[in-house]
């Protein structure tokens, strides 16, 4: 049976006082939880002070965005190796990456390779958006995203996929559990094809877009769906609580 894991993406939220204070507040709750992996995602700035008070804890910390140059004059990015033993986790190809900052299917896989090549453990966001949906499209973009996405990469064992449909984030309007377990089973058919079924069946597939503490259930009830990646329920530390013990507990039932 896959690990749960439920992720918490901070985005552009925090100081290093408030991000330190937060995971002060959640870790003794979520220290308690067994059965899901946990990961918070602060930014860069943020990452240092975290990984200091999460070590020896079983909260994992990932970043939000990495550059794939392992150096150079790239002003205000980020290298892989930069990340090493600061975090094991990096969200890459998030929709407000591809959004805001023009990230397309060619330079996520950069990112990706890069982030393996280090031995970081990429989550790799795909979701269509709203006029994609409405065009009947979904299925073609999200075969895109992870067809190129993946593109001339070896089994990447650490891999995570996150489906967000994009009109989901942030928007109240979460996918609901049958329609998020459709797309996400056909992301792990699209994988068995480029790695195999054995690789696809053990690789986590999370739903992201406005889960919160009283939809998880929903979806952990769901075969396909192995967690979340959090955004807005992140930064409140009862409410991320209540979303990893609902997630362990669901798992546990199953
Ligand atoms: P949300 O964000 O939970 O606030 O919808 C999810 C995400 O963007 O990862």
């Amino acid at each position: 049976m896959r690990v749960p894991i439920i992720a918490g993406n901070w985005k552009m939220n925090t100081t290093i006082a408030e991000a330190e204070a937060l995971v002060r507040q959640m870790l003794p709750e979520l220290e308690t939880i067994d059965g899901v992996e946990t990961v918070v995602c602060p930014p860069f700035v943020s990452l240092d002070a975290v990984s200091r008070l999460t070590q020896g804890t079983s909260v994992q910390v990932g970043a939000q965005n990495l550059y794939h140059e392992p150096k150079g004059a790239y002003t205000g990015e980020v290298a892989p190796g930069m990340l090493v033993g600061v975090c094991r986790w990096v969200i890459l190809g998030h929709s407000e990456r591809r959004q805001y900052f023009h990230e397309d299917d060619r330079l996520v896989n950069q990112k990706v390779a890069a982030a393996l090549d280090v031995g970081l453990k990429p989550i790799l966001a795909v979701g269509e958006r709203l006029e994609e949906r409405e065009a009947g499209r979904t299925e073609e973009v999200i075969a895109r995203q992870v067809r190129v996405g993946l593109e001339s990469i070896p089994a990447p064992e650490s891999l995570v996929i996150a489906y967000e449909p994009v009109w989901a984030i942030g928007t109240g309007r979460a996918a609901s559990g049958d329609d998020a377990n459709e797309t996400i089973g056909l992301i792990r058919g699209l994988v068995a094809k480029q790695y195999g079924d054995a690789f696809a069946q053990r690789m986590r597939v999370l739903y992201g877009g406005s889960m919160t503490q009283d939809n998880v259930g929903g979806y952990m009830a769901m075969p396909e769906i192995d967690g979340g990646l959090i955004g807005g329920a992140s930064l409140k530390a009862g409410d991320f609580v209540s979303i990893v013990r609902q997630a362990a507990e669901a798992r546990r039932g199953q």
